[in-house]
């Protein structure tokens, strides 16, 4: 009788994380808990940075540099219509601070949000997250595109891009 010594393949699970850069400038965010998760290999995993949310922007184009006259626009709705609840630093207020926002998410999860929160808080796993810590629900804000795109511009600035 002979016996058969099967040696097992270590199969190695490659981080599905790292293919879904499209391009969105360095997020700068690589997550490091595939480790425990091992041989599970779920296709599903999608680097937070890298998600766009759900609504009508599926591909906004963000120059390297900052564009001043947008980020001017951007903070003037801000002080009307974002202030109240967000502050510039990483505090919260009623929503979260901003700083490292742009870093946090994609452009168009951002505008995503800014223009369709209603349906975001609904259906968009980050934005639950979000909501179960601050407790209220944003109201809509009834921006247009290009606001949603300068305040996009100001949260830029405020991160320091130059
Ligand atoms: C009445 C308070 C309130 C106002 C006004 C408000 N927000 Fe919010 N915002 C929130 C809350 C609360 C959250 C967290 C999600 C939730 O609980 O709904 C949030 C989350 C966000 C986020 C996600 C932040 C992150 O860290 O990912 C963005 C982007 C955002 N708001 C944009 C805006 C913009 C742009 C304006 C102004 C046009 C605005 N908000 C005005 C309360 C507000």
């Amino acid at each position: 009788m002979k016996k058969i010594i099967y040696s097992l393949p270590l199969l190695i699970v490659m981080s599905a994380c790292g293919g879904t850069d499209n391009g969105n400038g360095g997020t700068g965010t690589e997550p490091t808990s595939n480790a425990a998760t091992g041989t599970e290999s779920t296709a599903t995993a999608q680097d937070p940075a890298s998600k766009k949310g759900i609504g009508k922007f599926t591909d906004v184009k963000i120059a390297p540099t900052m564009d001043a006259a947008m980020s001017d626009a951007g903070i003037k709705i801000y002080d009307v219509k974002c202030a109240s609840c967000h502050k510039l630093t990483d505090e919260r207020l009623v929503g979260p601070g901003w700083k490292g926002v742009t870093e946090r998410r994609t452009p168009e999860w951002v505008m995503n949000f800014s223009t369709n929160v209603d349906e975001m808080l609904t259906k968009d796993p980050e934005a639950q997250a979000l909501l179960e810590i601050c407790l209220v629900r944003m109201p809509n804000q009834n921006l247009s595109d290009d606001d949603a795109r300068h305040i996009y511009e100001f949260m830029r600035k405020n991160d320091g891009v130059k």
